[in-house]
């Protein structure tokens, strides 16, 4: 089963991206970058500089990483390809999905969906780079679970590799159930390779999608592998992982993911030890909170580490 390491923004940045690939890489076939965008223009300082072969060389050269854009309108889907197709990517992906309010009320990720002619006018985008292979990640609609039956003919007449759904409007952000009764209606629907996104946390969840929807061509999974970054290799290894195994490959990638932040922030320690504490707010949940909020709470690196060391241990 193919797993895609969906996009999250503030969390699956170049740093998170490498450490996983090289402790975890080969359970996952596909890492995205979270969404690139204009800013006056052109590419977004902070994008450019994250999507850039001096981050990501080897990730770029065996094709395992797909830059995610987020333009409104067809021509800065231009600009935004044109820039990302110099730095050597072949593959890109549309966010159609993004429920950020201040994104959406701009006519970007989900706000596009209520819009069927001003989404079949972005992609023609895939027209003009034809050396490009596209796809797209969607929502059902922005108000209404309805909205993507419109968009349909647009979808099955654009050439994309695959179409990725995360059965949830918009306007529901991450609340409530995903519909999956309506995925199995999009997945009939739409005639390229469909990718299911939501709410997979255990290998079982995955199995379910799979048995209940076996023509799902991957599932992409993003808040359940920032939990359990050991969950793909769980989800395709069907007898499971070693506790010892799994413990072992965690405190490897925290440590890689330390050493990272290090090389790559000029921030200095506050910066470091904030970007690391950020990622205790998805990692590890089964971790005693005492010990969760001793991490959070660590004043400096070196308390940091300690408190690490000391929840690792009670796994
Ligand atoms: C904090 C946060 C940031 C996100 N950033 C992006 C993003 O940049 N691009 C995108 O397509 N989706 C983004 N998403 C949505 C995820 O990629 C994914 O669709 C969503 O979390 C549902 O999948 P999951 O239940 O496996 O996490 C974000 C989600 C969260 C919670």
């Amino acid at each position: 089963m193919q797993i895609h390491f969906a996009p999250i923004q503030g969390y699956t940045d170049s740093v998170f991206r490498n450490a996983h690939n090289k402790i975890f890489g080969a359970s996952i076939s596909k890492y995205y970058t979270p969404f690139i965008r204009l800013e006056k223009g052109s590419l977004r300082k902070h994008d450019k500089k994250e999507a850039d072969t001096e981050r990501n060389g080897e990730m770029i050269e065996k094709g395992l990483l797909v830059p995610q854009i987020l333009p409104s309108n067809t021509e800065e889907a231009d600009i935004l390809v044109n820039e990302l197709a110099l730095i050597g990517y072949k593959e890109m992906d549309i966010n159609l999905g993004c429920p950020f309010p201040m994104i959406a009320k701009h006519h970007k990720g989900c706000g596009l969906l209520p819009y069927p002619d001003e989404i079949a006018n972005l992609l023609n985008v895939t027209e003009r780079h034809k050396g490009i292979r596209f796809s797209i990640k969607m929502r059902l609609g922005l108000e209404y679970k309805y909205e993507w039956k419109e968009l349909v003919e647009t979808i099955n007449n654009t050439p994309l590799e695959h179409v990725t759904i995360h059965p949830r409007t918009g306007r529901q952000q991450y609340r409530g159930e995903t519909d999956l009764e309506t995925y199995g209606e999009m997945l009939a629907a739409i005639k390229h390779p469909v990718v299911y996104n939501g709410d997979i946390v255990t290998p079982d969840d995955a199995h379910l999608i799979m048995s209940r929807y076996p023509h799902t061509s991957a599932l992409m999974i993003g808040r359940g592998l920032l939990a359990n970054p050991c969950l793909a290799l769980e989800i395709s290894t069907r007898s499971g992982i070693k506790h010892e195994e799994k413990k072992h490959k965690i405190e490897e990638f925290h440590e890689i993911l330390l050493d990272g932040y290090q090389k790559t922030y000029d921030g200095g320690e506050a910066q470091i030890l904030l970007k690391m504490k950020t990622l205790w707010e998805y990692l590890l949940p089964g971790i005693e909170k005492r010990e969760k909020k001793r991490i959070t709470k660590s004043k400096n690196l070196q308390e940091y580490i300690a408190s690490v060391q000391a929840a690792l241990m009670t796994l």
